[in-house]
């Protein structure tokens, strides 16, 4: 390793200020190092036997001189030579088996760590993932993991290593001539104190730099996925892209170009000094050997050999406290991320349902959004962590109720369709029945048992989602359905796309069930992709769907498959479905008209659009005569809402 190179390690926050918190090394042990104590114990003795080692070189060439060449001994410089080889071969075993138990140690405990922070993300509540950076995320698992690691195996062990080489290596020098020593340690430390400013500095561009690639590559990111490359297509203004573009490229440049020199400037000073501190062993030691005879020659070899030895481990030390700090911050934000309550861990005595008939109620429910704060860590939500610009925080209300007092029942079997204006609060109903979020007063009931009361395991088994814009992994169709049901066969797969309307459709693509599908792989298109998400469904099998139809309007053909898909959906299940189709109304059982977080009106059809109210304004100005500009399968395709408003459903 270079001298003082970890000061320029790429990312490395900036601890100036930072205090570790009380009780992390103890935790660090306990929860991450104590598994391989032994492994770690051998480590120490390695490390500390290859830097004794360092030392022995340079003794061992200045006593070849002053015992052996000087004094005409050959016994004594053949024997010595032979024990600098062996010494040399030593070095090199020991070396590598030091670097092996410290790559075994390392690598298992990125391993733990990253697995523990995965599962422990993975369980978060929806709300955290909604206030979370998906960057800021990643880069945790990715970066913090590597640092944190680097403090168990680097940075200790390297600590330890270079303190034992520096006393030994000052012991011996002292020993030989003390006021050269002393000399040479004024200079060495004078010339630290430069190296470490110089080292600030470029930590300080270092951080500039990633900043600056990070705009860049988001910029990038945004711009050439397909979303953004479209709205581009439609909106951009090429010249002008291309000017904010050159801006960051421009600055990028510009940093690296100054990093460039100053990094230069740090390896010339750490060099400079090595040097200069073997001019002075040889200029004044030469000359006390010249004089008074105080030095030998062979002293003069070892002391500047051991120049090297101590300077190396010194420089080191005097930063070691920047470098030891910036890793335990990595593992204090990893840890962060760790101690964020996943919220959905069954508590004791949950109540596993073993058939559910799909009986839904929600009682007097009230519910506002969490704010941030609550959800996830400031560092998460903000754009600081990958070193992107700051960005103002977002939270600055409390938060605000979405539903008052919201009380409907949907008994088993039955179809409830949500109307309502948007931003009434439907969604918002969905997601709390599946729990995804929970109530803040009131309770939603599954047969009876309030679903905070439900395991986790039982409750996604009771229900399904299928939400407006359903989301495929980048996979296969076959893989993303059994994402639903891991163990179905192809005959099953095959039966819920027939009845989801979407078989024909998969068969007739050239590789059908194996078609790659998601963000990168085949477009199926917006009701192609529901009713594939119905299938999904099916397979699942679930007494409660919850659906979110989608707002936008499909042409008559794929509006007459999803109704045909939806029908075999809900046949025989409880549904709650925020319906937007005119026939998906007709055949509820009831409507329940929500506005402004609150139920309005209550009742079927015929009663509500024939009584004062919400619903028959939205009725009217929404499937009204005169909105030929919304898909009314009532008026504009005759044909297919025959055949689709009136199945007998449920
Ligand atoms: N994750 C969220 N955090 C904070 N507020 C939210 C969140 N999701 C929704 N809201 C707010 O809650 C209110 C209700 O939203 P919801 O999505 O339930 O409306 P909706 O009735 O489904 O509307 P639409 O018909 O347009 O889908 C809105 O004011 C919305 O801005
Ligand atoms: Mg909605």
């Amino acid at each position: 390793m270079n001298p003082g190179t970890g000061a320029i390690r790429r990312g490395a926050p900036d601890v100036t200020g930072y205090r570790p918190t009380k009780g992390l090394l103890g935790r660090i042990w306990r929860e991450f190092a104590r598994p391989y104590r032994r492994r770690l114990a051998v480590f120490f003795v390695v490390l500390l036997a290859v830097s004794g080692l360092g030392v022995l070189p340079p003794v061992i060439f200045g006593r070849i001189i002053d015992h052996g060449v000087m004094a005409g001994n050959l016994d004594v410089v053949l024997w010595l030579g032979a024990a600098a080889g062996v010494v040399a071969v030593l070095s090199a075993v020991l070396g590598v088996a030091q670097r092996y138990l410290s790559a075994s140690i390392s690598e298992r405990l990125i391993y733990d760590l990253r697995q523990r922070l995965y599962d422990h993300i993975q369980r978060m509540p929806l709300a955290f993932f909604t206030r979370t950076r998906c960057g800021a995320l990643i880069s945790r698992i990715n970066n913090d993991v590597i640092g944190a690691q680097q403090a168990v195996t680097g940075q200790f062990g390297n600590v330890a290593a270079d303190a034992v080489q520096l006393a030994v290596a000052l012991g011996v020098m002292v020993s030989i001539e003390w006021r050269l020593t002393l000399a040479l340690l004024v200079l060495l430390v004078a010339f630290a104190g430069v190296a470490r400013r110089v080292a600030r500095r470029l930590q300080a561009l270092t951080r500039e730099q990633m900043r600056h690639n990070a705009a860049m590559s988001d910029r990038m990111t945004e711009r050439f996925n397909v979303s953004g490359a479209l709205l581009v297509k439609l909106f951009g203004r090429p010249d002008e892209e291309a000017r904010e573009f050159n801006d960051t490229a421009w600055r990028v440049a510009d940093v690296s170009l100054r990093r460039a020199v100053i990094s230069r400037t740090f390896f010339a000073t750490l060099t400079m000094v090595g040097a200069l501190g073997v001019a002075l062993v040889y200029g004044v030691g030469g000359a006390m050997a010249v004089t008074g005879g105080a030095v030998t020659a062979g002293q003069i070899v070892t002391l500047s050999g051991l120049v090297m030895t101590a300077y190396q481990p010194l420089n080191r030390l005097s930063n070691a406290h920047v470098e030891l700090l910036t890793a335990l911050v990595s593992f204090e934000r990893v840890f962060e991320v760790l101690d964020l309550p996943t919220g959905q861990a069954p508590h004791e005595g949950a109540v596993a349902l073993q058939r559910p008939r799909g009986d839904l109620a929600l009682e007097r429910v009230r519910f506002a959004y969490p704010p941030a704060s609550e959800v996830t860590l400031a560092s998460l939500r903000r754009g600081d962590e990958q070193g992107g610009e700051p960005l103002p925080d977002l939270e600055h209300h409390v938060a605000t109720p979405v539903l008052h007092d919201v009380t409907l029942s949907v008994p088993a079997g039955w179809t409830v369709a949500l109307v309502g204006p948007s931003g009434s609060g439907k969604s918002t109903i969905l997601s709390l029945v599946a729990r995804l979020y929970d109530v803040d007063a009131g309770a939603v009931r599954l047969d009876g048992v309030d679903v905070r009361d439900l395991t986790p395991a039982s409750l996604s088994a009771a229900l399904a989602m299928v939400s407006q814009d359903p989301h495929l992994f980048h996979d296969t169709i076959a893989a993303n359905l059994r994402y639903a049901a891991p163990q179905a066969s192809d005959a099953d797969l095959e039966a819920v796309c027939r009845a989801a309307h979407i078989h024909d459709l998969i068969a007739g693509l050239p590789q059908g069930y194996q078609t790659i599908v998601g963000e990168r792989g085949y477009r199926l298109s917006g009701g192609e992709k529901q009713r594939l998400a119905i299938a999904r469904v099916l397979l699942a099998d679930p007494a409660v769907v919850l659906l979110d139809e989608a707002t936008s309007h499909l042409d008559s053909e794929s509006e007459a498959a999803v109704q045909a898909a939806l029908a075999e959906a809900l046949r025989g299940r409880t549904s709650l479905v925020i319906a937007h189709r005119l026939s998906t109304i007709m055949r509820a059982d009831r409507i329940v008209v929500v506005a402004d977080g609150r139920v309005v009106q209550q009742g079927t059809h015929d009663e509500l659009v024939s009584a004062p109210g919400l619903y028959a304004t939205l009725f009217r100005t929404q499937f009204g005569p005169g909105h030929a500009g919304l898909t009314t399968p009532a008026g504009r395709h005759p044909g297919s809402a025959a055949e689709t408003a009136n199945d007998p459903i449920p």
